[in-house]
């Protein structure tokens, strides 16, 4: 179970030890056949994460007999399945159309020696544990003894923590790199306090500011982002949005023009908000903040990535957004971030609900209770239950 912050390099971090140790012992080449038994599973939460992670293995294994495949949902089942035939070492999925590979009987476990779960969290939390639940439990599957399983995410909740040892050896190794939960400190967070009929002027004003720099604008709803990107490109600002209810086709080329700076402008849910690496993304805008505070700090962290700075500007709506208060004062402090006076008010207004509970900053097992360091101040809710919202997961 590894954990650091966004942008840290987390990717690499599991590839290329999986690849090196492949290679020392001889991994042989996959061959044509209409059943493969990869020796890695890579899942991840959102097909385009997914598709990222498998163009850097196939950067990392070129030249070499392994061989990467992709499978993600929306796409031609018949093409992915005709790509896993032609052999498959690594395959890379997102949880529902790896299990139906799976299911299909393309796909054979017996061999395989590394289950990684990249933005584990998630992986874990009420969206996607039951599919992680079957594929652990598909036929063939080597138990939690006789695999690798790994974990990688920039944060943990504690109760999500406790269910991955469900997963992991007895002895599974905690690695933590600076603050479990924390934000990336390369990202200057700024916070304006907005009223719900000031946001779209206050938008507009800002893009103004920032002029072609690349800038990801985070809504709530698949509604919101269209109709925020609609109004964004009347006003001749060359804008995309991603969110679930866009074609796949239309996922992808959105990020592409992103990427290629034709439309500087991405209006996203929380579809692109963990683990994408998009260059030069200068600033993330939070039109509207997430309603968890894990959420926030995977949204701000698609800026200041591989050690580049990078800023982030959210509208706090003190008639929405109050329950957060507490929540990202400590995440400010903890990034030594300036604190505004006005939100530390609304962080010590806000009443104390009992859902609140103590970040994991540590090794949960290393705490007699179970509870990672009580005295912490940094809070963080319980992962939200699958919103509707949350279908354009996957
Ligand atoms: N050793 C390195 N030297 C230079 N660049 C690196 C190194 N390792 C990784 N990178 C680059 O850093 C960027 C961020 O890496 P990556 O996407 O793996 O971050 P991450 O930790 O997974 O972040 P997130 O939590 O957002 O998923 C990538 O562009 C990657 O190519
Ligand atoms: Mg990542």
């Amino acid at each position: 179970m590894a954990c650091a912050q966004t942008g840290s390099g987390k990717t690499a971090a599991f590839l290329l030890p999986i690849l090196q140790q492949l290679m020392a012992d001889g991994v042989a080449a996959s061959r044509f056949s209409e059943l493969q038994e990869p020796e890695v599973i890579i899942v991840a939460p959102t097909r385009e994460l997914i598709n990222q992670i498998y163009v850097e293995a196939r950067k990392f294994s070129f030249g070499t007999c392994v061989r990467p495949v992709v499978v993600y949902g929306g796409v031609s089942t018949a093409h992915q399945i005709r790509e896993v035939s032609r052999g498959c070492n690594v395959l890379c999925g997102t949880p529902g159309r790896l299990l139906d590979t799976i299911r299909r009987g393309k796909v054979g476990l017996s061999k395989l020696r590394y289950l990684v779960l990249d933005e584990a969290d998630r992986m874990l939390d009420m969206g996607f544990e039951p599919d992680m639940r079957s594929l652990v439990g598909s036929p063939g599957m080597p138990s939690k003894e006789n695999r690798q399983t790994l974990m990688f995410s920039a944060t943990y909740p504690e109760n999500i923590q406790r269910m991955a040892a469900d997963f992991l050896k007895p002895d599974y190794l905690f690695l933590a790199v600076g603050v479990v939960g924390g934000a990336c400190t390369d990202v200057e967070q700024t916070f304006v306090k907005v009223t719900k009929f000031s946001k779209r002027e206050q938008l507009l004003d800002f893009l103004k500011t920032i002029g072609s720099e690349r800038v990801m604008v985070f809504v709530e709803t698949k509604r919101q982002a269209d109709f925020i990107a609609t109004s964004l490109c009347q006003e001749k600002l060359p804008t995309t949005s991603i969110h679930g209810d866009r074609e796949q086709r239309e996922r992808e080329k959105a990020l592409v023009d992103f990427r290629s700076g034709k439309c500087p402008v991405l209006v996203a849910t929380s579809v692109a908000a963990r683990g994408l690496d998009i260059p030069d993304v200068q600033h993330v805008l939070n039109f509207d903040l997430p309603n968890n505070i894990d959420e926030y700090v995977h949204r701000i962290g698609r800026t200041g990535r591989c050690g580049n700075i990078g800023r982030a500007v959210s509208f706090f709506d003190p008639d929405v957004d109050g329950q957060l208060a507490r929540s990202l004062v400590t995440i400010l402090a903890k990034a030594q971030q300036e604190v505004p006076s006005w939100l530390e008010e609304y962080a010590f207004s806000s009443p104390s609900t009992a859902s609140f509970q103590n970040f994991a900053s540590t090794d949960s097992r290393k705490c007699p209770q179970g509870r990672a360091f009580k005295d912490s101040s940094v809070t963080s809710q319980p992962p939200v239950p699958a919103a509707p919202e949350d279908d354009d997961w996957e």
